[in-house]
């Protein structure tokens, strides 16, 4: 990024804002200017950025105006009122939220897939990014795909209060602490209690498919950015009462035999990855080891049943760390096409 750019990140003082400017602080373009964004709630509140920190100002047009790039980290609502705002003021917009989810004229930006949706035209200046599961999912298969050809792949993923949102760590808090006390609180955020308890329904579901949202954007999240070829990819997303971080159990069925020491070889060579994989010493991925890292972790690497062309394995990652890193990657990206050539 050039140092006359203006970033704003509004959501600041959410989940996914804060790794934004985590993201942002740690990528050290000198003199970049961010500002941090949020409701009128935060006006005055301290956002960290790097060492230091930032003063959050109100989400208002006039905020938004002279950005070269807007980040939304925001309840998809609030993104689909702010990104048109921002985009008529003349920048760049990355959503995080699936505001645009359905929306074919909003690009998915994910640098380094094929899929990227940077790579071809586009009539907006808004994009969006992936969610963390399709990005977990995506950089751990990415190596095997490219190496064997995949034809099917299956996942489950446990989802901490995190995923909800700041809320969502708080029902969380509240609901164990009520829980330990003797007390039981009933959920306002989630759909059941959360507290000692799995929750398979991520979002609402979907009547035509039986799906949920978390499963379906998955889908099609997947689909998009694998590009032509893309296998079924079939899943079931699960709530589970931890506060951050995620842990993703992944089936892959291969065109071909795979050896393990080779798989475990490319994924240890993957950009983004970390391979955890000493069983027996009890080192495999834990959503424990990655909070605040953009990091992947994958391990328990093994052949189904003996077979082969099957693959289990799993990985555990930060969803808003995942998604803070996409965004800037993604904003990056796209302020490099202003400057001129
Ligand atoms: N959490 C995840 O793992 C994850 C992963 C992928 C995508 N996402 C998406 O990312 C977005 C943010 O999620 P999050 O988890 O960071 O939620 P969060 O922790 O609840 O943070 C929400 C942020 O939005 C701000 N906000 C709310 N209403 C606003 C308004 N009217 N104007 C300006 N700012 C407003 C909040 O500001 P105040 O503090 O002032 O209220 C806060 O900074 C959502 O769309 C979510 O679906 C989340």
């Amino acid at each position: 990024m050039d140092s006359k750019w203006r970033v704003a990140v509004v959501g600041a003082t959410g989940l996914v804002g804060r790794e934004v400017l985590a993201a942002l602080a740690e990528a050290g373009h000198p003199d970049t200017a961010v500002t941090a964004l949020a409701s009128e709630r935060s006006v005055g509140v301290e956002a960290p950025y790097g060492h230091s920190s930032l003063e959050v100002e109100a989400a208002t047009p006039e905020a938004l105006r002279g950005q070269a790039l807007v980040v939304l980290a925001v309840p998809a609502e609030v993104a689909r009122t702010l990104a048109p705002e921002a985009q008529k003021a003349g920048a760049w917009v990355v959503d995080v939220s699936r505001a645009f989810l359905s929306d074919l004229s909003v690009p998915l930006a994910a640098p380094g897939f094929r899929g990227n949706g940077l790579e071809r035209p586009f009539p907006g200046r808004t994009v969006r990014v992936p969610g963390p599961v399709a990005l977990g999912l995506m950089r751990t298969v990415e190596p095997l795909r490219a190496a064997y050809g995949v034809t099917e792949a299956h996942l489950t993923a446990l989802l901490g209060a995190s995923s909800g949102g700041a809320r969502g760590l708080t029902e969380l808090e509240q609901t164990t602490a009520q829980l330990l006390s003797g007390r039981e609180l009933e959920p306002t955020h989630f759909p059941h209690r959360l507290a000692f308890n799995l929750v398979p329904q991520v979002g609402p579901f979907s009547e035509a498919s039986g799906g949920t949202l978390e499963e379906l954007s998955w889908r099609a999240e997947v689909t998009l950015l694998w590009g032509p070829g893309a296998p079924p990819l079939d899943g079931t997303a699960v709530l589970a009462p931890l506060f951050h971080g995620a842990m993703l159990a992944l089936q892959l069925r291969l065109e071909k035999a795979a050896s393990l020491a080779e798989v475990r070889d490319l994924l240890r060579a993957a950009p983004g990855l970390k391979l955890l994989d000493v069983p027996t010493e009890r080192v495999y991925p834990m959503p424990m080891l990655v909070s605040s890292d953009a990091s992947i972790l994958v391990g328990r690497v093994r052949a189904s049943a003996g077979r082969a062309d099957v693959l289990e394995l799993v990985a555990a990652l930060d969803g808003p760390a995942v998604v803070g890193h996409a965004a800037v990657a993604a904003g990056e990206e796209l302020l490099q096409r202003s400057l001129p050539h």
